[in-house]
């Protein structure tokens, strides 16, 4: 990675978000039908604010999660996405416990093994693929890890992250309510011959009463989905700020405790999860707009972390110096609970490509960023060594 070099194709958003905030920070807009909320303040207002903002609206997916001991649905309003304080506390607590801190280091140890196996065999060809022969192995082999399965079922959790991306997707295949079904019998198969680590937990919690069979198949989706793309997303964002700003591979090279900082950075600049949504349970007033009950609220998480009366205007990236925090992970009830997983997956990915790999470059013009609004990222990025480029 020398010259510098862009890799994203498509609009950038930031112009219009910058607008948004200037003129209309807070607006209804009457094709989206839904108020739009572009400041940093308003953004984590909102978010913090179960009371007046819910995230009923938030559906699971449209397919539905039938319980494995007696067939009945789970309702939308019993998910975890989509539940607000307190049926939602109760249910994120299982989540925590999933990543307790000796859980942490165990999926950090499973991340540098995988890695290992990654890297002797890369160096034998002469090119790669980012996402499909490095970020989703890691993310496989983190998340098995984490739900505390042994490594006979790490093609399943591959499978199941496949199944669960599919599901964020704008075009589903056909066959996708079958894989899901298909992926609902596995997980309880599989949760069933955990120990108490992992999806041993949730289904300690069955045994005792606190969530019934269906959640334990909505918290392990959720988990799949969440960690499914967004750590791809954003190995590929802060590959292409190397890319754009090549002097800071050498900064991390030479300095790799700097990598951290440059994970902030990116999710900051570019994040991986660019807007979510919540609906009103009442007229509520927000930077004096009154917003009437039962209205859909966009909250511009990538527009939100950008303002310039949060974090400056000055674009340049400066590693050494502390970064404001973020709404990239969200805030308030739902925050993102695998905040220090996908830190930490991005931190060793990223040490590993620009360490232990010989000279790459990322190939201009076969990288292919995600055309999503909500989403920014990559799903595929070609990448040669240098050796064999010349
Ligand atoms: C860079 C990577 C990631 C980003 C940018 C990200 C971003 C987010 C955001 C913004 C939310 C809040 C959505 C809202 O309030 O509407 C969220 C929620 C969530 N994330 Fe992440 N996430 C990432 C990685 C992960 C990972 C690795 C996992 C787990 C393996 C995960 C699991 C979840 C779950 C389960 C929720 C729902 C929490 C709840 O409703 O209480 N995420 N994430």
């Amino acid at each position: 990675m020398t010259a510098a070099q862009s890799l994203r194709t498509l609009p950038e958003p930031y112009l219009e978000y910058a607008r948004l905030r200037r003129e209309m920070p807070v607006f209804h807009d009457a094709e989206a039908d839904a108020w739009i909320v572009s400041r940093f303040d308003d953004v984590r207002t909102v978010l913090r604010d179960h009371q007046h903002f819910s995230s009923r609206i938030l559906a699971q997916d449209s397919f539905e999660i039938r319980s494995p001991v007696d067939g009945s649905v789970l309702p939308n309003e019993e998910t975890l996405l989509a539940s607000d304080p307190p049926r939602h506390d109760a249910l994120r607590m299982h989540v925590g416990r999933l990543f307790a801190p000796e859980r942490l280091a165990a999926c950090e140890a499973a991340a540098h093994r995988e890695l290992d196996r990654i890297v002797v065999r890369l160096v034998q060809g002469k090119r790669f693929e980012i996402v499909q022969d490095v970020c989703e192995p890691v993310v496989a082999a983190v998340l098995a890890s984490a739900f505390g399965l042994e490594s006979g079922w790490h093609a399943c959790v591959a499978q199941w992250l496949q199944v669960s991306g599919h599901c964020n997707a704008r075009s589903r295949p056909a066959s996708l309510k079958a894989d899901f079904d298909a992926m609902l019998d596995e997980i309880w198969r599989a949760a069933a011959h955990c120990p108490d680590a992992g999806l041993g937990i949730f289904m300690a919690a069955c045994r005792r009463g606190e969530v019934d069979a269906r959640h334990v198949l909505d918290l392990t989706v959720t988990l799949l989905k969440g960690g499914a793309d967004t750590t791809t997303y954003l190995v590929g964002n802060v590959l292409a700020l190397l890319a754009e700003q090549p002097c800071l591979v050498s900064d991390i090279r030479r300095d790799p405790a700097l990598i951290p900082a440059l994970i902030e950075a990116s999710l900051r600049r570019d994040s991986p999860v660019q807007l979510t949504i919540r609906v009103t349970t009442a007229d509520v007033e927000l930077d004096g707009h009154r917003i009437p009950a039962n209205s859909r609220v966009l909250l511009l998480l990538g527009s939100a972390n950008r303002d310039e009366a949060v974090f400056g205007s000055e674009d340049d990236i400066h590693l050494g110096r502390r970064e404001k925090s973020h709404l990239a992970f969200g805030a308030g009830p739902h925050r993102c609970p695998g905040v220090a997983l996908a830190r930490m997956q991005g931190r060793v990915i990223i040490q590993a490509l620009t360490t232990r790999l010989p000279d790459f470059r990322l190939v201009p013009g076969n990288a292919r960023e995600v055309d999503l609004r909500a989403l920014r990222g990559f799903e595929r990025m070609e990448a040669e060594f240098m050796a064999l480029s010349r």
